[in-house]
């Protein structure tokens, strides 16, 4: 007998017992269709294998973390260059980066780790307006995932005050500023999150915040995300070709595999080259403390949050931009986001049948791509109106005007195909042993138009 021979029935037989025992395959989710066999159909689950190991990371880095804005002299006294004291938070931060086995690799992937999950969530997030994932039945679905959207962002923001850096402090000030400025909602906010205005009423709020009540939300969250998912199961592929659509919903066509083990391990072996290459990157180019608050030498610090709030920290360097402009403008985009379900209305999936859509979440992503690298190249320099109107302003005119011609082009060539009463795409991407597709009907036609 071959090794791999053996070695797939030995696996089998573990399988098997275990199986057994336990029944492992009745708690497991509902089988999905063979095509979802690709990353980009679980993009979720990355964020997810992302999430998973900043609770395992941050439960260890609570060994050691004191919330403490009291001074301290014990290891970090040295550590400052001087024997002067520094903050309890800072200086426990500091030993873990130096004194603690492994804790740099330990707090590195911590922080890459809170990145990668929040650029993972983006690509999930992107993926899902460009396929239209969010139309019927899914509409809670992506309504749930906006504030997961929203509590992971909370997450960042509240873990950027806890080394208790000037730097981590001067960019929470000013986000602060911003959330109290907000209408109605901030006077109410502000007494829960300044408490009694003292700097550990402060971190005490944010470190509450970053690891218990955010994450209880998030998970109380992310269980209703996946207990939706479960019940429509995942979104077909997007397609204007009724031929294909049917082929997509059709159950004979639906090869479905089991959840568990097959598409489970397919996860967890992402899961664990996520871990590999964050540990590998981590262990490169290890994170290194700025100096903490009150250090007189750090009078100059430039205030500047992490990447993925330097969008929003430009925009209020915009001359005219006041913080309840640019709070209230913020509130605009979570409030589109999560209605918008309810504001794309056709049937159509398809990027090539949602033109303005499509035009306004690619203006809106290149004007975020450009407003984070602007903030990380001049954070904290006004920008004047006529600057902003000759930046800014082509990103959605050329936009447009792509989206008006390919849209233009893909209409005339549509409009021939539907004289044709067929799709040009029948048998196009044929599924093997699959029968010839039947000619489309036409009310078939009508229904995608
Ligand atoms: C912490 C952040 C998030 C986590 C952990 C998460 C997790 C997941 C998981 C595990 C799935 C199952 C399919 C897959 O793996 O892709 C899923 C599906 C989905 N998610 Fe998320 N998600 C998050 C954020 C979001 C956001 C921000 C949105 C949109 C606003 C969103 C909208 C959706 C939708 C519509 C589905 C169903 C897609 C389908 O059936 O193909 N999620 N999510």
């Amino acid at each position: 007998m071959s090794f791999s021979n053996w070695y797939n029935r030995a696996l089998n037989r573990i399988w098997g017992f275990v199986e057994d025992r336990t029944s492992m395959r009745k708690w497991a989710l509902r089988p999905q269709p063979e095509f979802t066999f690709k990353p980009s159909y679980w993009t979720g689950a990355f964020v997810v294998n992302a999430f998973l190991y900043q609770v395992v990371s941050g439960a260890l880095l609570l060994l050691y973390y004191q919330p403490s804005t009291a001074p301290t002299l014990t290891a970090c006294g040295q550590a400052a260059g001087t024997y002067s004291v520094a903050p309890g938070a800072w200086c426990s931060t500091y030993y873990i980066l130096h004194s603690v086995p492994m804790g740099s690799l330990l707090l590195t992937t911590h922080l890459y780790g809170a990145y990668a999950m929040i650029f993972l969530m983006f690509v999930h997030f992107y993926r899902g307006y460009y396929l239209g994932v969010y139309k019927a039945p899914r509409e809670f679905s992506w309504m749930v995932g906006t504030l997961l959207l929203v509590m992971t962002l909370g997450m960042g923001f509240t873990g950027y005050l806890l080394p208790y850096t000037q730097l981590s402090l001067n960019a929470t000030n000013v986000g602060l500023v911003l959330a109290i400025r907000l209408p109605t909602l901030g006077p109410l906010l502000a007494p829960f999150i300044l408490g009694d205005g003292t700097a550990q009423g402060l971190l005490s709020r944010m470190f509450d915040a970053h690891v218990v009540l955010i994450p209880l939300a998030l998970a109380a969250l992310l269980y209703a995300h996946i207990a939706l998912f479960e019940s429509h199961g995942i979104a077909p592929p997007a397609t204007s070709d009724p031929v294909q659509r049917r082929r997509y919903t059709e159950k004979d066509d639906k090869k479905a595999v089991p959840f568990m083990p097959h598409i489970f391990f397919y996860i967890v072996k992402w899961g664990l080259l996520y871990t590999g290459v964050l540990f590998g990157i981590a262990a490169l180019w290890p994170w290194s403390l700025p100096t903490y608050v009150g250090n007189l030498a750090a009078a100059g610090v430039v205030t500047e949050p992490d990447w993925y709030f330097l969008w929003l920290f430009k925009f209020v360097d915009f001359m005219g931009v006041t913080p309840v402009l640019a709070i209230g403008l913020t509130t605009v985009l979570i409030v589109y986001v999560l209605f918008l379900p309810y504001l794309d209305r056709s049937k159509r999936t398809h990027p090539r049948d949602r033109p303005f859509f499509i035009w306004l979440g690619t203006s809106l992503l290149a004007f975020f791509i450009l407003m984070t690298v602007w903030g990380g190249e001049t954070p904290g320099v006004e920008i004047a109106p006529m600057l902003v109107a000759e930046t800014i302003g082509p990103i959605f005119l050329v936009n447009a005007v792509v989206i008006i011609l390919f849209h233009w082009r893909y209409r005339r060539s549509y409009q021939r195909r539907l004289a044709a009463r067929s799709s040009p795409f029948a048998g196009a991407y044929p599924i093997r042993g699959a029968p010839a597709p039947a000619p489309v009907t036409a009310a078939e036609v009508k229904a995608g138009e």
